[in-house]
């Protein structure tokens, strides 16, 4: 569509088409595909058995920080039987795989995990942890999740089913690296998306604003007043609408333009003139002043070009592969949770979620099936990150005749220094719980040793 102020959100014929099926359960368009459960055997599903591997003594077991190694799937069950989490999650953003039919593999180049699901397995993959989700998730809750091309427009058709289309925010492009010197006769593949869901219209939201820059700045409050050297531009001091009460009349022998009313009584207007807030144009026509030093800076929209991936913006990394850029999540948490939120992230990897809820005073809950996961988000948790310039890698399994490859995960053109801030994590991070899930065969063993070491 194009720019413009559309005559309706829904137009009239579909209000009542939506009316009519929303009077059932049933959403009004749905994705149909081979294997797809009814949402109360989702919700029936088995729930997992846990081991303790080891707390922090000062950890409060209900509503406290807690890492999982296992399958999301029954743990999110589990969570979903403990009163002190379900409906008390306040953010929710995960970083599942992406359909990629690729192995990741680590420093060590042992594999992180397998991203080999596709079509409608990886759907209703997908699918069974948003039901689960939803139930986890706060009243005034939000969730983010972050895809590429691949599976966007599938999981959107299904978050618009599973949390209602009315809950839907807003489709986030993320440039997620340096230009590619592409040889394929495409446009270069630099984005990826977060799709913004709500629960409800009542949601905690913490608007982000980016600072000004001194150009954007100065197109934007081209003026200065003489008086004080402050910046500021001049908007309509009327709005649209009749009144018949004080607005709607003259003001200093001035009445509003046809079809509008002054924004303000005219007390508050002529108090306004004595602080210096109104500029007079030389015909005497009011304009409100708005000063560049009140702003809070330029509020953040949808198109986010900052928050490379960690190996592409050449700054500190775990070594993990795929994992987020500690700055983008910031943003997320800051703007859709408070302190001492309780945020989480089922798919949580290098641990970058839980790292960064930690710094911003959060409590976090965190899953992965992954031991490489695991042990790069306790050595995070202990270590903080390191210099990038360790190798990370992504296998092509064999198929069909295909022999499959090894390939670097990041070319060298696009391990640019972009100067950009370099977002460490320096506290340690202890005040949690670890479970795995039965049957647990030792393989966070010699991790665990490892972080009683460094701890
Ligand atoms: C794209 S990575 C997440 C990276 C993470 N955002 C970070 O910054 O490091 C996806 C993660 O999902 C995990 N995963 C995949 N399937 C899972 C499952 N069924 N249960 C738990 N974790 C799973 C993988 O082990 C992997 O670590």
């Amino acid at each position: 569509m194009a720019t413009g102020i559309p005559k309706t959100r829904w137009g009239s014929e579909e209000s009542e088409f939506a009316t009519k099926s929303a009077s059932g359960n049933a959403p009004e368009v749905s994705l149909s595909y081979a294997g797809k459960r009814p949402e109360n055997d989702i919700l029936a599903s088995d729930r997992a058995k846990l081991i303790e591997l080891w707390r922090h003594l000062s950890t409060p077991l209900g509503g406290g920080s807690q890492l999982y190694f296992g399958d999301n799937l029954p743990v999110l069950g589990r969570l979903l039987q403990d009163p002190s989490v379900r409906g008390q999650v306040r953010l929710i953003y995960i970083d599942p795989p992406y359909a990629t039919q690729s192995v990741f593999q680590s420093r060590s180049q042992a594999d992180a995990y397998r991203d080999l699901l596709s079509g409608a397995h990886y759907i209703e993959f997908m699918r069974e942890r948003l039901v689960l989700l939803r139930e986890l998730l706060a009243d005034d809750g939000s969730i983010y999740v972050h895809l590429d091309e691949n599976m966007a427009f599938y999981i959107k058709a299904i978050m618009d089913e599973v949390f209602g289309r009315a809950n839907y925010r807003n489709w986030i492009t993320r440039k997620k690296c340096n230009p590619k010197n592409y040889t394929r006769k495409t446009y270069g593949n630099v984005a990826d998306f977060i799709l913004f869901y709500t629960k409800s219209d009542r949601y905690t939201w913490n608007r982000p604003y980016d600072d000004w820059t001194s150009e954007r700045a100065e197109k934007e409050y081209q003026y200065t007043e003489e008086r004080t050297g402050r910046r500021y531009k001049k908007v309509p001091l009327h709005a649209p609408g009749v009144r018949n009460g004080e607005t709607g009349k003259p003001w200093r022998g001035v009445n509003p333009p046809p079809g509008k009313h002054w924004q303000f009584t005219p007390k508050t207007l002529d108090e306004m003139d004595v602080r210096g807030e109104i500029y007079w144009s030389s015909n005497d026509n009011p304009r409100r002043k708005i000063y560049l030093d009140e702003s809070q800076g330029v509020p953040v929209q949808d198109i986010w070009l900052e928050f490379r991936d960690a190996h592409n913006q050449n700054i500190e990394i775990t070594g993990y592969p795929t994992e987020k850029n500690p700055d983008l999540l910031a943003r997320i948490i800051g703007a859709s949770s408070n302190p001492g939120d309780l945020v989480l992230d089922c798919f949580s990897g290098s641990g970058t979620t839980l790292a960064v809820a930690a710094q911003l005073n959060r409590r976090w809950l965190g899953i992965d099936n992954s031991p490489e996961a695991i042990s790069a988000t306790l050595r995070r948790f202990a270590k903080g990150l390191e210099r990038m310039g360790d190798f990370v890698s992504l296998r092509k399994p064999p198929s069909n005749g295909d022999p499959g490859e090894t390939l670097p995960l990041f070319s060298d053109n696009q391990i640019a220094d972009t100067g950009a801030q370099c977002s460490s994590e320096r506290n340690p991070v202890i005040d949690f719980a670890l479970f795995a899930t039965q049957p647990y065969a030792g393989e966070l063993d010699a991790v665990l040793t490892q972080w009683l070491s460094w701890i």
